[in-house]
C-alpha cells in the first residue's frame, strides 16, 4: 500500500515529486464536464487550426470557435519556464467555449515538461503538443523547436515523461528535417522515438526549417513542400496518427488530404481568411455550419466583445482577428478601416465593432457554401 502510493508519486525519471512540485500544481479551473477524459483520448484531429504566435491567442480562439464547432484549435506556443515561473493563470487562461483546445508548449526539459503536462491537465487542456518546429533563433538558443529534430531520443524522452505524468493526449509537431538532414531518416527517427513513448499524433509541417540564414517567416514559405514524405510516413505507420501541415488553402485541399491521412492542420489560411472556417463542419464533418454567413457569425462575437470589455480588455485585442472575416464582401475594406482606426482607441466600444459590421452587405458572399 505504502508503495503503491511513493510509485504514483515518483516521475519516469526516478525523482520524487516534491512539496515545491505540488504547489506548482493548481486547482482545476477548466477541467471539461464528466466523461470528456474518454472522449479526449479519441480527439478527432480531422481538422485542426494551427498553433500561430500572437495570433491565435484566447480571443481569437474563442472567434474560431464561433466560426466551427469541431476544428481542434491550439493555443500559441508557451515555453515550460513560462508556465513553471510566470503569469500562468494569465497565460493558460481560456474559456470554456473553446474546448477542444490543446495547449503547445516549448521545452526540451523531460522534467519540466512532465509537470507542465501535469498543470494543463488541472487547467483542463484536452490535448498537450510539443513543438519540434520553430526555427527562431531564440527558440534554437534554448535548445528546443526545430533543433529537436537531431535530438529524436530527447524528444522521446520528453514525450515519455508526459505521457508518464497524466492522461492527456500528448502529441508532436515537427518538420519533415532541418538544414543538410535526409527527411527520410530524420522524419523515421522522430516518428519512431515518438511512438516509443507513446505519442497521440505527430503533425507534420511538411517541409524542412533551415536553421541558419532563414527567419522564421521564410523558412514557412522557402523550404519546399514535401507532402509525399508525409504521406510515406502514413503508410509506413498505419496505426499512427499523422496530420498534415503547410499551405494548405482551402477546404477542397483540406478533403483531399484527409483521404490519404488522418487530419489536416491549416494555419496562415485559417487565420488570414477566417470565413473560411465556417464551412469546416458541414464539409469535413457533415454537421451543420454553427452560422449560415459570416455576418451572423461576427454579430454573434458582441456578447464577447462585451463581456471582455468590461474585464478592461481594449476592443482592438479581440477586433484584430476578425479582419480578415469578410475578405472579398461589399464593404469589408471599409469594415477593416473602421476598425484600424476606430477599434484602437482607448474608449472604443462594442457600438464601434456594431458600426464596423453596418459597413458589410447583409448579401454576404462569404456564405458557407463558398468556402
Ligand atoms: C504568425 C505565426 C506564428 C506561428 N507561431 C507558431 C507557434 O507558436 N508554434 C508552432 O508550432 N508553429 C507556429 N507557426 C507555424 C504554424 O503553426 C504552421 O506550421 C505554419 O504557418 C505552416 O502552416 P500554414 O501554411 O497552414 O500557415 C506560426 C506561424 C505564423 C504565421
Amino acid at each position: 500500500m505504502h508503495r503503491e502510493h511513493a510509485t504514483s508519486h515518483v516521475g519516469r525519471y526516478g525523482r520524487r515529486r516534491t512539496k515545491l512540485d505540488n504547489r506548482l500544481r493548481t486547482p482545476k479551473v477548466g477541467a471539461p464536464p464528466p466523461g470528456a477524459n474518454e472522449s479526449r483520448m479519441k480527439l478527432d484531429r480531422r481538422f485542426c487550426i494551427a498553433p500561430m504566435m500572437d495570433w491565435t491567442d484566447r480571443h481569437c480562439r474563442f472567434f474560431h470557435r464561433l466560426l466551427t464547432r469541431r476544428a481542434l484549435i491550439y493555443t500559441e506556443m508557451i515555453t515550460s519556464g513560462a508556465v513553471l515561473h510566470g503569469d500562468r493563470a494569465r497565460l493558460l487562461a481560456y474559456d470554456m467555449a473553446e474546448h477542444p483546445v490543446a495547449l503547445q508548449l516549448g521545452s526540451c526539459d523531460p522534467w519540466q515538461l512532465e509537470q507542465c503536462a501535469r498543470i494543463a491537465e488541472d487547467f483542463g487542456y484536452d490535448e498537450v503538443n510539443l513543438n519540434i518546429g520553430c526555427p527562431s533563433e531564440r527558440v534554437q538558443e534554448g535548445r528546443f523547436g526545430a533543433c529537436l529534430m537531431a535530438e529524436p531520443a530527447l524528444v522521446g524522452d520528453c514525450v515519455a515523461a508526459m505521457t508518464a505524468a497524466v492522461d492527456l493526449p500528448i502529441t508532436v509537431k515537427c518538420r519533415i528535417g532541418i538544414d543538410d538532414q535526409d527527411p527520410e531518416e530524420a522524419l523515421e527517427a522522430l516518428t519512431c522515438a515518438g511512438e516509443r513513448a507513446g505519442v497521440a499524433a505527430l503533425i507534420v509541417h511538411a517541409r524542412k526549417a533551415w536553421l541558419e540564414g532563414l527567419s522564421p517567416r521564410e523558412n514557412r514559405d522557402i523550404p519546399p513542400l514535401d507532402y509525399a514524405r508525409v504521406y510515406r510516413l502514413k503508410a509506413a505507420h498505419p496505426g499512427l496518427c499523422v496530420v498534415l501541415n503547410g499551405g494548405i488553402a482551402d477546404l477542397d485541399q483540406a478533403l483531399a488530404h484527409c483521404a490519404r491521412l488522418d487530419g489536416v492542420m491549416m494555419g496562415r489560411a485559417a487565420y488570414q481568411e477566417p470565413w473560411r472556417l465556417l464551412a469546416v463542419d458541414p464539409v469535413l464533418f457533415d454537421e451543420p455550419a454553427r452560422f449560415s454567413s459570416a455576418k451572423s457569425a461576427a454579430e454573434a462575437l458582441i456578447p464577447y466583445i462585451e463581456r471582455e470589455l468590461a474585464r478592461g480588455t481594449r476592443l482592438h485585442a479581440v477586433a484584430r482577428h476578425v479582419l480578415g472575416l469578410f475578405r472579398g464582401v461589399p464593404g469589408a475594406r471599409a469594415f477593416r478601416r473602421h476598425l484600424a482606426t476606430e477599434a484602437i482607441k482607448p474608449t472604443a466600444g462594442a457600438d464601434t465593432f456594431r458600426a464596423a459590421l453596418a459597413l458589410i452587405a447583409d448579401v454576404d458572399a462569404r456564405s458557407v457554401a463558398a468556402a
